[in-house]
């Protein structure tokens, strides 16, 4: 079955000539339905690239980005929101809702760009902010709502689609322990109720329980990958850094450029 997302030989490089800077190195990585992949390294590994690229909300420098079996890196900037829109919900740090609508209106939004307007629009609504257990607050604006409340309904808006694929970067990194697993417990429903694939980028050591597959990267490249037979992935970087991929969190230091 073609996976809902793959990517080969992945390469961004940030800027040009003396600036230009490596942050994904030739990564290969299959995302599966049915299962919560939890993405993992410290800061300034190339989280946050890697993810926006099996979002297509970035692109790669080189390398290969398949939505659901098609190639997307050769489409045109009109035509990858489309691939975006119909396949992809994202769930990003701190919220993103706009503060002027209330929590159905930011729902409706994400609706209103895949074309779907009015009343049935705000029925969706209201439906997907009741799976996340916000219906009475479908009127509330996001100040008048909790940090997880808020959480909440970016959820609501990512699954309001109906997407196969559901990327969430830091979803539980302003919320406290409760609301962090609420939010956790509704990304993992989705992943093994609705055969969803979810993507969670975290540096949150609580929330591994969740986790079907733990990969860990280090400046852009897979350390390791427990969907692996064997856990150490790249040669290269194990010997670049042989220390074990735990003591990687307490490590936000160095960046090197020089491979
Ligand atoms: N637009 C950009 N221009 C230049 N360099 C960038 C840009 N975006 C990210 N980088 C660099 O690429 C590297 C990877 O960044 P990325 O945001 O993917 O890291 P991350 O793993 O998500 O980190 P964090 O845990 O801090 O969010 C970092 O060294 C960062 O400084
Ligand atoms: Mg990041």
């Amino acid at each position: 079955m073609t996976k809902p997302v793959s990517i080969h030989a992945v390469t961004k490089i940030y800027g040009e000539g003396a600036t230009a800077f490596r942050a994904l190195d030739a990564v290969n990585l299959e995302v599966e339905r049915g299962e919560v992949m939890l993405l993992m390294g410290p800061s300034g590994s190339g989280k946050t690239t890697l993810i926006s690229i099996l979002g297509c909300i970035l692109r790669p420098t080189s390398g290969s980005v398949k939505i659901l079996g098609e190639e997307v890196t050769g489409l045109s900037e009109k035509q990858l929101p489309r691939v975006r829109l119909d396949n992809i919900g994202f769930i990003f740090q701190g919220f993103n809702l706009f503060p002027t609508l209330t929590a159905g209106e930011n729902v409706e939004l994400a609706l209103d760009l895949k074309g779907q307007r009015g009343a049935a629009a705000k029925r969706r609504a209201k439906v997907a902010l009741e799976q996340v257990g916000l219906g009475a607050k479908c009127h509330s604006f996001p100040a008048d709502l909790s940090g997880g409340e808020k959480q909440r309904v970016a959820i609501a808006r990512a699954l309001a689609t109906e997407p196969q694929v559901i990327l969430a970067d830091e979803p539980t990194a302003a919320l406290d322990s409760h609301s962090g697993r609420t939010v956790m417990e509704m990304l993992r429903d989705l992943a093994h109720r609705n055969g969803r694939a979810v993507v969670v980028v975290t540096h949150d050591n609580r929330v591994l329980e969740y986790g079907d597959r733990v990969v860990r990267i280090e400046d852009g490249h897979i350390l390791s990958d427990t969907s692996e037979q064997s856990s150490v992935v790249s040669s290269q970087a194990s010997v670049l850094y042989p220390q074990s991929s735990e003591s990687a969190f307490t490590d936000h230091g160095q960046l090197t450029t020089d491979y």
